[in-house]
Order: structure tokens, then C-alpha cells, then sequence
């Protein structure tokens, strides 16, 4: 949901956007899953603004842009680009209205929600890049161009750079010829080449002349948009520079809106107004540059941003070790999908009988833990995730006791008090169920987390900050989740 709404000139708006690759198996190519991609980003871009999108491999930054782009077809969810800012600010908040009562638990039957999703309906035919048809989608490519981190493979290799540059111009703007050859010229000087380069074909180029080729095609034909997916990270250090430069220059020019994908962090830094930081297909925090880089809140954030190397050694700075590896996208964890990492998760943050098991087995194994030993007759742990509980199972030669419940009960809060207890916090009771000789552990429900406006223009997905920046009767809660940080920290 997007917040605080002014009257700036949106030229994107992505709303819920949702991208699901099917996992496809065996001969007859069955579904059994699906890659999560994109599970549901929603952000603005303003007119002359540079946002950059950062986050680790496979978060679906390339995804991201790649469905904007309509070059990868949405599975879910709306793209508005470009539109008279009347509709985008009235569907701005006709989508907010929809996500507030959705949150609210308001089916599609309501009749308030049936009401917006019925003046939402046309808006969306008309306006939403993914519901619009394929002729009105074409004319507004135009205005939305990409530039790719391998320009060798995005130019044809058989036309000299004048007909790369020059063909869009002729085609899709209907230019003269001698308006087309003045452009060219232009443009090619703009990008720091010169006349003569116009005839050379792209093997005849550097790595860094060649990406100036491809941004030179992708403003051919004046887009407002320039979507820029690692645009430098095959480049030499030197020749980075460069064209960053040359992408600064065109922006203050032209007034080109950029959506910067990086993953490295001090580009991003460099060229972006705002960030949106991306955690396994969801926005994590978006936030003005420097305030993300100086006061970042989401815990991933955090640990993305003490990796980045300091010049200088003698400064000291609190490096963040990201724990275990990114989870599979295709079965991300519950409740939010940065739990298992999370230096300061929470007992409602996301954990499950699956998550409990282990640590659990561990506790009781008298081997491991002397303190186990008097729990005698354990005969299997059974994890029941739909249930959202595990039962200790007791042979039948050994009574499950009273006194089995309490030594259980006290292991459980010990653990819980040591440095990576969380997941036993997260147990809500212990009792026995005789007619299985069990004893029963049930776990808190898991909550996930909305990207919520927690400051203005600072956008947040984490429970430490579910409060709204809005709502009056939660200020305050900023300080409350500062203190549980470094309680846990
Ligand atoms: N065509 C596809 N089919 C199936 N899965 C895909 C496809 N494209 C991407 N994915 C998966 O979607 C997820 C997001 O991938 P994406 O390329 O968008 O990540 P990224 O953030 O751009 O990563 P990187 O920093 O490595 O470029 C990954 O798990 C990836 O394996
Ligand atoms: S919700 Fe916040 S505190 Fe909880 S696991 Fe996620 S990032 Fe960490
Ligand atoms: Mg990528």
C-alpha cells in the first residue's frame, strides 16, 4: 500500500505486482510449484526521479524490470505508466482503499470493496499495462526503454550503429531521413562517441563503447523512462565510472526517470534518489537514499549495508553476518520470509513445527543434553505443520507424566533465554494428550509483514515497526522498536 500520497507527478505506479515462474516436471510437464519471483511489490516513480532497486542474487530485481517492461508477462497485479495525473492519482487511491479492506479481512463480496473493485475494473482495462490491449501496450513501449547489462548480446551484430540507433527513430517515430540523420548525431555526441562511430558494426567496440551504443538506442526514441538492469557490473572499475556519468548527464538533460538495478550497493548509492531494497520477491524497505544508507530500519537492510567495504581501516563499523543461506523462492519460509536470518526475529516473525524440530530433538537427546536424561520413553517426534503443533510421542511401556510436562516445560524456557532461542519463544503451550501419549507443543500463529509508511516518505516491512506513520495512536512505537533491537541485538 502506498501512503501519503501528494501531488507529485507519478510516472509509474506498480501495484501488488506478483510474477510466479511455474516449476514444470517430468514428461507430461506437470506444475508442482511455483518460483515466487515477485510476491507482490508495490511502488511510485516520479517524473526525473532515479530509484534504485538493490538486494541479493535471485530477489527478483531482473524480474522486476523485466515484467514492468511487459517483456515477461505479470502473473498478478497492475503497472500504470504514464497516465494524466488525474486517473493516477484517483486509482492511486482507489488501490489503497482495496488493500486497506483487504487487510481488514473484507472479502470480494463486500459491498464497500465490491464498490471499488467496480470502479477499479475499467480504470485498470484502460490504464494497467497488464490488462491493456496489446495495441495500446505497443504505443506506450515507446516511452519505457531498457538497458541491459550485456550490450554485446542486446546488438545486432550485422548492422553498423547507425541503423541501431537510427531504425527505431524511423519505425516507431515515422522520422524523415534527414531528421533521423541530425539525431543520430546528437545522440551519438551526447553518449561521448563521435561521427565516424555511426559506421563501425558493435564487435568493432570496447565492452564500455558498446553499453554507450546501447543507451544511445534505448533514447533514440525519447522514452521518460529508462529501466537500467545492472547496466555497469560487466564493466571495467574505470569504465563503470564513465558511463554512470554519462547517465547522470542524459537524466539532468532530458529529465529521464530511471529505475537503477544494482546489486552493488555504492552505485545505487550514487545514482539514486530513492531505494528500494527487495528481499526475496518482496520490497523490504524503500526509503530517500541517504536516509536508507544512514538510518535504515529493516533488519536485512541493516546487514546488506555494514557489508559494503570502507575505505578506511581504522574505521570501525558493526558488520552484520547474514546467517544460513537465501531460502528457496519456490517454498519461501512463513510469516516473513526473512525469519531464519533475522538477528532479531521475534516469536510471532514466522516460525513453524518445521523450524522447531530440530532444536527441539536436540533438547531432548540425552546424549547431547545431560539435562534430558530423566525424560525417559521418547519414541518419535511427529511435526504437524497444518496444525501448527508437534507431539512428543512416548512408547507405550512409559506413561507420558506430570512430571515429563515440567521437566519439558523448564528445558523449553532455558533454551529460550539462550542466544538463538527464538523458535522456543515461539512455543504458546506444552500439555499432555493421553489418549496418544503425547505431549502436545503448540506454536504462536506467524504474522507477515506489510511494507508500512513508519516515517514520512520511509517505508518498512517488519513486525518491530507494524505502525503507521499516519495513525496517531501508535506514535511512539518508533522508540519501542528501537529498544526491542537492541534488547535483541
Ligand atoms: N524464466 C524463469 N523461469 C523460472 N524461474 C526464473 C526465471 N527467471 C528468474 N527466475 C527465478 O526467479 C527468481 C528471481 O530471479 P531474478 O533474475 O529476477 O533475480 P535478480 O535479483 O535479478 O538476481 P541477480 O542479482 O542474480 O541478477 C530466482 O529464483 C530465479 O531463479
Ligand atoms: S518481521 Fe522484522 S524482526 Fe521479524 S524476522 Fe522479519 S525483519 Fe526480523
Ligand atoms: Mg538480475
Amino acid at each position: 500500500m502506498i501512503s501519503g500520497i501528494g501531488d507529485e507527478n507519478i510516472l509509474l505506479y506498480v501495484s501488488d505486482l506478483k510474477k510466479y515462474f511455474p516449476i514444470t516436471t517430468g514428461r507430461l510437464m506437470g506444475t508442482k510449484g511455483y518460483v515466487k519471483a515477485l510476491d507482490g511489490v508495490t511502488f511510485t516513480l516520479r517524473e526525473g526521479e532515479s530509484l534504485g532497486i538493490v538486494g541479493e542474487t535471485g530477489c527478483g530485481k531482473t524480474t522486476l524490470g523485466r515484467t514492468i517492461l511487459d517483456l515477461i508477462q505479470a502473473t498478478d497485479g497492475n503497472v500504470y505508466f504514464n497516465l494524466p495525473k488525474e486517473e493516477m492519482l484517483r486509482i492511486m487511491e482507489l488501490e489503497n482503499k482495496e488493500s486497506t479492506l483487504r487487510e481488514e479481512g473484507k472479502t470480494d463480496e463486500d459491498p464497500e470493496l465490491l464498490k471499488v473493485l467496480k470502479e477499479l475494473a475499467p480504470l485498470r482495462r484502460e490504464f494497467s499495462t497488464t490488462k491493456m490491449s496489446g495495441r495500446k501496450l505497443s504505443k506506450l513501449r515507446r516511452y519505457m526503454q531498457p538497458v541491459f547489462q550485456d550490450p554485446f548480446s542486446s546488438l545486432d551484430p550485422r548492422k553498423i550503429v547507425r541503423s541501431i540507433i537510427g531504425e527505431p527513430m524511423k519505425v516507431l517515430l515515422k522520422m524523415k531521413v534527414e531528421e533521423i540523420i541530425a539525431k543520430e548525431l546528437e545522440i551519438i555526441e551526447e553518449i561521448g562517441l563521435s561521427e565516424d562511430h555511426l559506421y563501425r558494426f558493435p564487435h568493432e567496440f570496447s565492452g564500455g563503447q558498446r553499453q554507450r551504443i546501447g543507451i544511445a538506442r534505448a533514447i533514440s526514441i525519447e522514452p521518460k523512462l529508462l529501466i537500467l538492469d545492472e547496466p555497469t557490473s560487466a564493466l571495467d572499475v574505470s569504465v563503470q565510472a564513465q558511463i554512470l556519468n554519462i547517465l547522470r548527464d542524459l537524466q539532468n538533460r532530458r529529465g529521464l526517470s530511471y529505475l537503477f538495478i544494482s546489486h552493488h550497493l555504492n552505485v545505487i548509492r550514487m545514482m539514486s534518489d530513492r531505494v528500494g531494497v527487495m528481499y526475496l520477491g518482496k520490497m523490504v524497505e524503500l526509503a530517500d537514499t541517504e536516509e536508507l544508507f544512514t538510518d535504515m530500519l529493516h533488519p536485512y537492510t541493516k546487514a546488506l549495508l555494514s557489508a559494503i567495504p570502507i575505505p578506511d581501516p581504522e574505521t570501525k563499523i558493526n558488520r552484520i553476518v547474514l546467517e544460513g543461506e537465501i531460502p528457496n523462492p519456490s517454498d519461501p519460509p512463513k510469516g516473513c520470509h526473512f525469519h531464519p536470518r533475522c538477528p532479531v526475529a521475534m516469536k510471532t516473525c514466522g516460525w513453524s513445527p518445521v523450524n522447531l524440530s530440530n532444536p527441539l530433538a536436540a533438547m531432548l537427546d540425552p546424549v547431547r543434553n545431560q539435562e534430558a536424561k530423566d525424560i525417559v520413553g521418547i519414541q518419535e517426534i511427529i511435526v504437524d505443520e497444518d496444525k501448527n503443533y508437534l507431539q512428543i510421542l512416548f512408547a507405550p511401556e512409559s506413561p507420558v507424566s506430570e512430571s515429563n510436562l515440567q521437566l519439558v516445560k523448564d528445558l523449553i524456557e532455558k533454551e529460550s533465554l539462550l542466544k538463538g532461542g527464538v523458535v522456543f519463544e515461539a512455543i504458546k503451550d506444552v500439555f499432555i494428550e493421553s489418549e496418544s501419549n503425547s505431549l502436545i507443543i503448540t506454536m504462536v500463529d506467524p504474522e507477515t509483514p506489510k511494507l508500512k509508511e513508519v516515517r514520512k516518505g520511509h517505508f518498512v516491512s517488519c513486525l518491530l515497526y507494524d505502525y503507521n506513520y499516519f495513525d496517531q495512536e501508535t506514535s511512539g512505537s518508533e522508540q519501542v522498536a528501537e529498544e526491542l533491537i537492541s534488547d535483541k541485538g
